[in-house]
């Protein structure tokens, strides 16, 4: 038997990059999966590639986690179409880089929003099911950036940094329930997000990682899985990064 056969397994931001790999893992191990993204467009195509390979696995759901009602609503739909959620992985993340001298209000709002109450309002909204479900876990996707700090990014680390606070208050909760939570620290991991950085920036990061390359959406993938699996039982309230050693 498969490791997440008959578990469902919801996704965000699992459109693209390190979400969609997440997805597509679970979807290869058996996991039913919610792949839930901001547009139709990239959770549709992420579903359909998922489906192709895995048939049957995979429904998407255009959702912006950073809407309350619309979660709220996620939080029943998926229930309704797949009877129950055993894994929550809150993964969609956006960065809106620049100094704090010149960073807008929007820029900071739109960050925490998404990163930091995408998450509240996910685990708001499932909950309830989880404390039912069989081997239940959420994993919330952080960044080393939330353990380290980076000048130009006080919005993105203050969320991320939030996020990890938020998982331990969460597993604390949670724990009576044999609900998990933990989260992960990638390092820089090469997707949409980071082929953005100049080549200036990149070999200034590569300097910093003792392995000397980038991750891979599939090392988060694996670290994904593993804190969602049956074997990850006794694990809970913790950061694992996987970063190439760049925080040890
Ligand atoms: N890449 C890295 O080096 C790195 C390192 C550390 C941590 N992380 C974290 O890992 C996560 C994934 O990163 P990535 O590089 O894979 O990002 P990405 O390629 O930019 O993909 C982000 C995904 O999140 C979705 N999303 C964004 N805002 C959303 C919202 N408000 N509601 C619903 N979905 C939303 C996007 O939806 P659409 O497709 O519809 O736009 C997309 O599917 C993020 O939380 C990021 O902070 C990444």
């Amino acid at each position: 038997m498969s490791r997440f056969e008959n578990k469902v397994v919801v996704v965000t931001g699992g459109g693209r990059g390190i979400g969609q790999e997440i997805a597509k893992a679970f979807a290869a191990e058996g996991a039913k999966v919610a792949v839930v993204s901001r547009s139709e467009s990239s959770c549709g195509a992420a579903a359909e590639a998922i489906n192709a390979e895995f048939p049957e696995s995979a429904k998407a759901y255009a959702v912006d986690v950073a809407n309350h009602d619309e979660v709220a609503a996620l939080g029943k739909q998926v229930v309704a179409d797949f009877g129950t959620v055993n894994i929550l992985v809150n993964n969609a993340g956006i960065t809106r880089d620049g100094l704090l001298m010149r960073m807008k209000e929007a820029d900071w709002d739109a960050v925490l929003d998404t990163n930091l109450k995408g998450a509240f309002n996910t685990v708001k909204a499932f909950q309830r099911t989880l404390m039912k479900a069989e081997d239940p876990r959420i994993v919330n996707i952080s960044s080393v950036i939330g353990l380290m700090g980076n000048a130009g990014q006080t919005n993105y680390a203050a969320s991320k940094a939030g996020l990890i606070g938020f998982s331990k208050a969460v597993a604390k909760e949670l724990a009576g329930r044999k609900v998990t939570c933990n989260a992960i620290a990638p390092g820089f991991i090469a997707t949409e997000m980071t082929d953005e950085l100049n080549d200036k920036v990149k070999d200034a990061i590569l300097g910093n990682i003792p392995l000397g390359e980038l991750g891979s959406t599939d090392d988060v993938a694996a670290l994904t899985l593993f804190l969602a699996s049956k074997e990850a039982r006794y694990i809970t309230g913790q950061v694992v990064a996987t970063d190439g050693g760049m925080t040890m």
